[in-house]
């Protein structure tokens, strides 16, 4: 029996789209999962390959060096596995761990499997189902020499950007996982910006659905920087969302339930901001919204208990405010971005990261593509450091950053919660006002918990104030 170049632990959607991609690519694939059905499916829609719930049958399926790629649920279930594995691991064995496992375990089990001698790369896979299939982006960490070796493999399937293969080594150790674990931040904080834009368009100037999804095709396309248009997916798929009807011709987004699910990446990215002292409000405001989607009985007490009879429901809006809200939302992405990639520059020297990678493998494959990141590709190369102060941002942030004001100045007025929108504006307002009121708070830390303070004219000398003389 010819051996196969990788096994996939975990036949679930990812596992076997991402094997039957390989298999088209002509790379040869077994497959493991617990789960006797997951097995027959994957053998059904891949008649070439083997699969097995039996872990040395299908260890003994692999070529030597034996290459693993896992596609488990993240946390208990990886370290579960690689103890199994742990029998029939050989010195120069390989491990991808695809999930989107927290970075800090990845490094747990780096140190670890590094001393087995197994060489161990965290992987983040972007691109839900159908990017598994017809190509992902995919951020690795790990050792440059073996990923040199084997990185072959990855290319094969990767997503294209003009026939550059999205994937690359992004960093060291568990660089790639916390890579992902940003995008997927980014992630979130894109979808309750599109949501806020839907709130407005449709709770407020009450649009329908079909002219909301018209409206956001032409934003879409439109070029708004150096001649480029944004082209962001989670736009793309909004619009088709929108329109989609049932079997009856009624709209299906009505219908569905608001309560939304996290899987904890959105979160473990703001705890990671505020680890290293990072704004990242805007993105957090996106993870604190699912939290408030998840306490419907609490949401409605408050709506029996509280009064909104000030509701203005005049839908009426002055007819620069859709420009206003093509304006503030892609402001509003740049900064999602910008905060995103704040996070990684902190953490750059820890990690090895590479940022210029990173920003091209997510070009297209993964769920927070869009055209607009070639200009964070451009902003890179030249000298600075933050985005939305590159000569490709700049101008775009200052003529827009009053649209976004008066696009809030209406929801507020509206009472439509637009609470993404909001913390943007005011990270950009305290980014821009010149003399922060937080002197006061240090001058309150030093009069009840002698701090001490500092004079703008002496900042060398740190003294505690003698704040009660009369
Ligand atoms: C991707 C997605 C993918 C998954 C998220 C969803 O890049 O393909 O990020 O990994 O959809 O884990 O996360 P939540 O369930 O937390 O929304």
């Amino acid at each position: 029996m010819v051996k196969a170049e990788l096994g996939i632990i975990g036949l679930g959607t990812m596992g076997s789209n991402l094997a039957s991609n390989l298999l088209n690519k002509g790379i040869s694939v077994s497959g493991y999962d617990i789960d006797e059905q997951k097995v027959q499916n994957f053998l059904k829609q891949n008649p070439e390959g083997f699969a097995s719930i039996k872990l040395e049958e299908f260890v003994k399926t692999l070529n030597a060096p034996h290459v693993f790629l896992l596609l488990v649920p993240a946390g208990e279930a990886v370290d579960q596995i690689l103890e199994q594995l742990e029998a029939y691991f050989d010195t120069g064995d390989y491990i991808f761990d695809g999930g989107n496992s927290y970075f800090k375990d990845t490094e747990r089990r780096w140190v670890k499997l590094k001393r087995l001698g197994v060489e161990f790369f965290g992987m983040g896979v972007s691109g839900g189902a159908e990017g598994a299939l017809n190509g992902p982006s995919m951020m690795v960490g790990g050792e440059k020499e073996p990923w040199e070796k084997k990185k072959w493999i990855f290319e094969a399937i990767a997503a294209r950007y003009e026939n550059t293969a999205c994937v690359a080594r992004v960093g060291n150790s568990s660089a790639g996982h916390l890579v992902k674990m940003i995008h997927n931040g980014i992630e979130y904080a894109l979808m309750q910006l599109i949501s806020e834009l839907f709130v407005i368009l449709q709770g407020g100037l009450g649009m329908s659905n079909d002219s909301i999804a018209e409206q956001i095709d032409i934003w879409n396309k439109k070029k708004i920087i150096n001649n480029t248009a944004p082209n962001l997916y989670l736009l793309d798929i909004t619009s088709r969302i929108l329109r989609q009807r049932d079997e009856n011709g009624i709209l299906v987004l009505p219908k569905i339930d608001t309560i939304t699910g996290q899987k904890g990446t959105g979160k473990w990215s703001v705890i990671t901001a505020l680890d290293q002292g990072i704004d990242v409000s805007t993105m957090a405001s996106a993870v604190f919204q699912r939290f408030i989607s998840g306490e419907p009985s609490l949401r409605s007490r408050y709506i029996k208990s509280v009064s909104s009879e000030n509701k203005n429901s005049d839908r009426t809006a002055p007819d620069y405010l859709i420009e206003d809200i093509f304006q503030g939302f892609f402001i509003s992405v740049l900064v999602a971005f910008n905060q995103g990639f704040n996070v990684l520059n902190k953490m750059k020297d820890d990690y090895f990261l590479d940022i210029v990678k990173t920003t091209e493998v997510w070009r297209a494959g993964c769920i927070i593509r869009t055209d607009l990141l070639n200009l964070i590709v451009e902003a890179w190369k030249g000298e600075e450091t933050e985005i939305l102060l590159s000569s490709n941002f700049k101008g775009y942030i200052s003529n827009g950053l009053n649209a976004l004001r008066r696009v809030l100045q209406y929801s507020i007025s509206m009472k439509l919660p637009t609470p993404t929108l909001l913390n943007t504006l005011s990270y950009l307002d305290s980014m821009l006002y010149p003399e922060l009121p937080t002197n006061l708070i240090q001058a309150q830390r030093d009069y009840f918990g002698q701090h001490g303070i500092r004079l703008k004219d002496n900042p060398e000398i740190k003294f505690h104030y003698n704040w009660k003389q009369d």
